[in-house]
């Protein structure tokens, strides 16, 4: 079991009226990547303040190696924070720049040399120690801000949403580089994004937040595969999940999703739902990932629609197959799918991979878990 480096324990900050982080509570372990992903004020960088000390929660603890740290100042717990804004300074040359720290930790002047030529030697910037800082490109400067902070040896490096400046290309090599370096040097790392590729590529663990609270915390896989909520299914995936919502309801042998005027036979998805009365006229929103959706023969499919729009999406395609007056689904298929614009089709799924909300409470509705409760 790996040793537990992190522990956040319950902590709300409230500004004014706003409650910015709302009884957050999650541990991170040692030489793991964490990812506190979620969109613009959901509460990342607060959490991330109150971990490094800059801001203190009104309530909850923070641990760190075992030591509650929640009322010591930034300089005493032996974390660093790296953040875009603050990267460099400019008319400092690298070698300052990367020495700061260290500098301010007062190490002596020798071992300040050898542990800033290391760092730099580690990450590409032996060749540009004398220079300013300030005329070098946006991943060199990125490269100093994280040297600067590796240089001191913290127990955590904290980065916020570290590459929202730079370019695509930029960025996809700067996380590979960031990923490379956190294994090679074993180090426990909270990241901030709120881009989810970023998030899923980058960490072994992600923690979902959204208006202040914590929505759920898992493998990239896990959160996936099982998202707990409608919020967390939509957040991640790209194309966005499909959501369709109704009544569920049983007429002799079929199944049917039923919302307004419009009526859905679903009963292609029967194996997802026998057995399970408590499914039964109730509202529920099923969550359909684009990939596990095909265009089906005839007579095999569970939704029929007609082709709206088509789009190429890297070495795929996505088709947008409108089902009711309301409803659109995302198809993410192969290239050499033949289809057209206008053409009716008929759109089958794994019934496996298929996720049932509970619409009122935007739960997840364990079916796996309503099945074994069945068969006691
Ligand atoms: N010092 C402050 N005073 C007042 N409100 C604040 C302060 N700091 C943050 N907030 C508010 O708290 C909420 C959470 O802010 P926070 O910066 O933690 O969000 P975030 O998830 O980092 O967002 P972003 O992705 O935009 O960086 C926001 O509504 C923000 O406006
Ligand atoms: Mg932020």
């Amino acid at each position: 079991m790996k040793s537990v480096k992190l522990e956040v324990e319950g902590i709300t900050k409230r500004f004014g009226d706003l409650v910015a982080v709302d009884n957050v509570s999650f541990k991170v372990y040692e030489g793991e990547v964490f990812t506190l992903l979620g969109p613009s004020g959901c509460g990342k960088t607060t959490t991330l303040r109150i971990i490094s000390g800059l801001e203190t929660p009104d309530s909850g603890r923070v641990y760190i190696g075992g030591r509650d740290v929640t009322e010591l100042p930034p300089q005493e717990r032996d974390v660093c924070l790296v953040f875009q804004e603050y990267a460099v300074f400019p008319h400092m040359s690298v070698f300052d720049n990367i020495a700061f720290g260290l500098k301010v930790r007062k190490v002596p002047r020798e071992e300040l040399t050898a542990k800033t030529m290391e760092v730099a030697e580690k990450l590409g910037l032996s060749e540009l120690l004398g220079k300013k800082a300030g005329g070098l490109g946006l991943s060199e400067k990125q490269r100093i801000a994280l040297a600067r902070c590796l240089a001191v040896e913290p127990e955590i490096l904290l980065l916020d949403e570290p590459l929202t400046l730079a370019d695509a290309k930029i960025r996809e090599s700067m996380r590979r580089e960031l990923r490379r370096l956190q294994r090679e040097l074993g180090i426990t790392m909270i990241y901030v994004t709120h881009d989810q590729l970023e998030a899923i590529m980058l960490s072994d663990r992600i923690a979902i937040m959204n208006r202040g609270k914590l929505l759920q915390v898992g493998s990239p896989r896990e959160i996936y595969e099982k998202p707990e909520t409608l919020f967390v299914a939509y957040f991640i995936g790209s194309p966005t999940i499909n959501l369709v919502e109704g009544r569920l309801t049983k007429v002799g042998e079929k199944y049917l999703l039923t919302r307004d005027d419009i009526t859905i036979d679903v009963s292609g998805l029967a194996q997802k739902f026998a057995g399970l009365p408590e499914l039964l006229d109730r509202e529920i929103v099923l969550g359909i990932r684009p990939e596990d959706l095909y265009i089906a023969g005839s007579g095999s499919g569970i939704f029929e629609g007609v082709v709206e729009i088509i789009e190429t999406a890297g070495d795929q395609l996505v088709a947008h197959v409108k089902i009711a007056k309301e409803t659109m689904l995302r198809l993410l298929i192969p290239l050499d799918t033949e289809i057209r614009v206008g053409e009716k089709v008929v759109v089958s799924a794994d019934a496996e991979k298929i996720h049932v909300f509970d619409k009122s409470t935007e739960k997840r509705i364990n079916l796996e878990e309503l099945h074994q409760r069945r068969m006691v």
